[in-house]
């Protein structure tokens, strides 16, 4: 038996500790530092890697990291160099995600496709672009920026607006010292993640965001308001381009440039005329989507992420995954994702039906009370025969949930129904 350390604070943490619990192989779980959740959690934050491998070396973990942050600054490579057995991407392989314009470069190196790009570090060369671009833009900040860097342009005002605010307010710090200015591609956005080992990527279940905070996406994109599992978007034939001309590829031209790639791969893909586009990489599972994901999954996690550390993907049968739909509906905070209230009861746990699961995300429990304390609060996750049925059993959970400042997206899955 092995003891797992799981290392985040979100509902992407809370469904990993849930799905591994149930694993035989498995003790112990503990989340680090968890939320009001997971069930055994740890007083460290994600970046106190001295900590962290501290702790999984004292209780014999096999650690698994769910957010980018701590795989940016290295917490892989710094586990490995102390023989600590852990589930992610290196340094320099999660430069897919750290670095957008990296990203850029290495997709138009290795012919992945994506939109035409060009960088800039100078605000009036950029304008100058912009104005002799044909084509909408969308401009993006080069680092991490908790997802915000990215802003999709209307019009050229828009797009120098969006120029003084990374490169000359430096709204995003060092994050936006660079920008990328991107043609903007109209199409349908999906999700495809594939598990990865350094030599294959085996596909997760597909599935869908929902970025933007308001119904029919309107509003500012937020880190996502809910996800549903699988997509009708991503057909067969569509999925096996995908993981053909975007995933293998990936992986290959990562290994031939020196930098395994193991860990979750998700590609944000948007989809035109039939073809796919890389919009952006995360060397990470999606939160939402990793809760209505694993809801799904039939084979014992534990098992394939340890596969991928060990680089033995391909001696596991293949993945199994209920036939089944799943979808997960984001409750939030009002006022996500500007400022919002936290400290909030929370009740109504207590009449969720087991074809539901509430998967915490910004709550903390406080004398044996659950309180709001972030943004993305809970993430409601139900199975159904159809997807109707399952948006039917997450709605029917959501009403079942309180507290004063709940907000919510109430068209969770309805892009997928249309698309049926
Ligand atoms: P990213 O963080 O790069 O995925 O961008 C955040 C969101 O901005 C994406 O989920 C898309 O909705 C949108 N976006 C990013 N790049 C583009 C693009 N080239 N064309 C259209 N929309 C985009
Ligand atoms: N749901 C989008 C993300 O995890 O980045």
């Amino acid at each position: 038996m092995v003891n797992v350390l799981v290392v985040g604070a979100g509902g992407r943490e809370h469904a990993l500790s849930w799905k591994l619990s149930t694993s035989e192989k498995i003790d112990q779980v503990y989340a680090a530092p968890g939320n009001g959740g997971t069930l055994q959690n740890v007083e460290l934050s994600v970046t106190d890697i001295e900590g962290l491998a501290k702790f999984a070396q004292e209780k014999n973990c096999f650690t698994v990291v769910g957010p980018e942050d701590p795989l940016a600054t290295g917490i892989v490579d710094a586990f490995v160099e102390k023989g600590l057995p852990i589930f992610g991407p290196t340094k320099n392989a999660a430069k897919l995600e750290s670095s957008k314009i990296w990203a850029k470069e290495f997709m138009k190196r290795n012919s992945i496709p994506t939109a035409d790009f060009e960088i800039f570090d100078d605000a009036q060369k950029a304008k100058d672009f912009v104005k002799s671009y044909e084509k909408p833009v969308v401009i993006k900040a080069d680092g991490l920026a908790a997802g915000k860097g990215v802003i999709v342009c209307k019009n050229k005002d828009e797009a120098n607006d969006a120029i003084d605010t990374i490169l000359i307010k430096k709204s995003f710090g060092d994050a936006g010292s660079k920008i990328i200015i991107e043609e903007r591609i109209d199409g349908v956005e999906a999700s495809y993640i594939a598990l990865c080992d350094g030599k294959i990527g085996i596909p997760m279940a597909t599935s869908q965001d929902h970025k933007r905070v308001f119904d029919n996406d309107e509003g500012p994109n937020t880190g996502g308001m809910g996800a549903y599992s699988p997509t009708p978007i991503i057909d067969e034939k569509l999925g096996t381009e995908i993981q053909e001309k975007i995933i293998d590829k990936t992986i290959h031209a990562m290994r031939d440039e020196g930098f395994e790639f193991k860990g979750f791969l998700y590609a944000g893909i948007m989809i035109k005329d039939g073809i796919p586009y890389v919009l952006e990489y995360n060397v990470r599972m999606g939160d939402p989507e990793c809760q209505p994901i694993l809801m799904r999954l039939d084979s014992d996690l534990y098992d394939y992420l340890h596969a991928s550390y060990e680089g033995k993907l391909n001696e596991l049968p293949e993945i199994s995954w209920k036939n089944q739909y799943s979808v997960c509906v984001v409750l939030a905070s009002k006022g996500y994702p500007s400022s919002y209230p936290t400290g909030d009861e929370i009740t109504g746990f207590e009449n969720i039906s087991s074809d539901a699961f509430v998967f915490h995300a910004g709550t903390k429990k406080q004398d044996d009370k659950i309180k709001s304390n972030g943004g993305r609060v809970l993430g409601v996750t139900a199975l159904g025969s159809s997807l109707q049925d399952a948006i039917n059993n997450a709605y029917d959970a959501c009403n079942h949930i309180h507290w004063t400042n709940k907000y919510h997206r109430t068209d969770i899955g309805k892009k997928g129904l249309s698309n049926l």
